[in-house]
């Protein structure tokens, strides 16, 4: 006997994107020591920690030094202060009542989004847009869930529903019956979005085949239009069939500190092969609870001060600071000439490359002669290729110094 690998492993395609795309960038600063790169690749965040979510933060972590305040383990679910404080913030607001029991709190909507696939059927088949935060993709391949990668990038077995310049970034419903649909509006990475009839369309289809939304909304505080849903439960009847997934990351910059939620809710329930109907929410239980501790209560409470007074303005004062550097992204490119999208209700715009060039040429050139990183629109799946994405969260000083750079370019 000898230990065996889950050779499902083997069918990914290369390394993780943004993994490749921090091993190209070290290179090319290996070998170009004095050249200033300016990062537009991951969307991480420049800003800090708010004032507000900091003091939070300290304090928690002097009762942590109290014998009298200190605690150990706490509900793998989430403390209750964050829960309500998420409810009556992110969803009262919009008329959506929840129970304390359907919110997750956990360490990252990468996490969640990527974990959630474990309580499905490996039978289960699976829809994504395309391009798509690899996260949903690699996954249902470690899970067993695809088949091989194919020549045109795309897995055997999984269901793409394309989004290009000509559907104007609008999946079409899923041709064949699917039984998961990731969708992510705002887009990651297109920055695109749907209004509320759209994204009915996909509520609508699920209820009729029995599918369920697996809904990431990460970007939910960039939106700024009308006619956006905030949140897939605006629409009638969503809480029977979609789970939704929000994070503090790119909101209130908690990229490094780690805090996000999933939203389960008690009416999605699934047919066993009994055909006893099963709750999800039950499932997710379970699954967190064995596999996961909980989020430090530090950053639990430091995540609740993102919903005081003071926590709410601040955080809003830097979301507003990365759409004005997405608003000088598209301006600047679209003066060049370029084609661009989103941007508007995201930090993420997503540029057609000049002459056709395939993705990682862009990639390559923008790195090469202007010392700027984004990340290949191909590394997000076939549709991408001819695309590169930038992202908002640089700072306004680097963001034009980017563009000014792009700008002397000729393509
Ligand atoms: C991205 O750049 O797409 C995101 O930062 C990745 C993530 O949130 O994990």
């Amino acid at each position: 006997m000898s230990a065996t690998i889950n050779e499902n492993y083997l069918l990914l395609q290369n390394s993780y994107l943004f993994a490749e795309i921090a091993r190209r960038v070290d290179e090319f600063q290996g070998e170009n020591p004095d050249k200033d790169i300016i990062r537009m690749g991951i969307g991480d965040v420049t800003k800090p920690l708010s004032p507000s979510v900091i003091k939070a933060f300290k304090d928690a972590v002097d009762e942590m030094a109290d014998p009298d305040k200190f605690r150990g383990y706490g509900p793998e679910q989430g403390y209750s202060f964050l829960a309500e404080a998420i409810i009556k913030n992110d969803f009262e607001p919009l008329n959506i009542s929840l129970d304390i029991d359907e919110v997750f709190i956990s360490d990252g909507a990468k996490c969640d989004t990527g974990n959630i696939q474990e309580i499905f059927d490996l039978d289960n088949i699976v829809a994504v847009t395309d391009p798509v935060y690899p996260v949903y993709v690699d996954t249902n391949v470690m899970a067993g869930r695809t088949g091989h990668a194919l020549d045109n990038g795309k897995y055997d077995g999984l269901v793409y529903l394309p989004c290009t310049e000509e559907n104007g970034f609008i999946p079409s419903l899923p041709e064949t019956p699917v039984d998961l649909i990731y969708l992510c509006f705002p887009n990651n990475p297109t920055g695109t979005t749907l209004t509320t009839s759209q994204l009915a369309e996909f509520v609508k289809y699920a209820k009729e085949n029995h599918s369920i939304i697996l809904f990431d909304a990460a970007y939910e505080k960039f939106i700024t239009e009308d006619d956006v849903p905030h949140s897939i439960y605006e629409i009638e009847g969503a809480k029977e069939v979609a789970i939704e997934f929000r994070s503090f990351s790119k909101t209130a910059g908690f990229t490094g500190t780690r805090c996000a939620y999933t939203i389960v809710p008690k009416e999605l329930k699934v047919h066993d092969s009994e055909g006893k109907l099963q709750s999800l929410n039950n499932l997710w239980n379970r699954r967190q609870t064995t596999k996961f501790n909980g989020v430090s209560y530090p950053i639990q409470k430091a995540a609740e001060a993102t919903y005081s007074s003071s926590g709410k303005a601040e955080i809003n004062e830097n979301i507003e600071y990365y759409l004005e550097n997405a608003k000088a992204i598209r301006d600047s490119l679209v003066k060049i000439g370029l084609n661009v999208y989103g941007g508007i209700n995201s930090p993420y715009i997503w540029i057609k490359t000049p002459n056709d060039m395939k993705s990682w040429d862009f990639f390559d050139l923008l790195l090469n002669k202007a010392n700027i990183v984004g990340t290949p629109g191909a590394g997000f799946g076939p549709s991408g290729e001819g695309y590169l994405r930038l992202t908002a969260f640089n700072t306004l000083e680097n963001t034009k110094e980017a563009m000014d750079r792009i700008s002397k370019l000729s393509f």
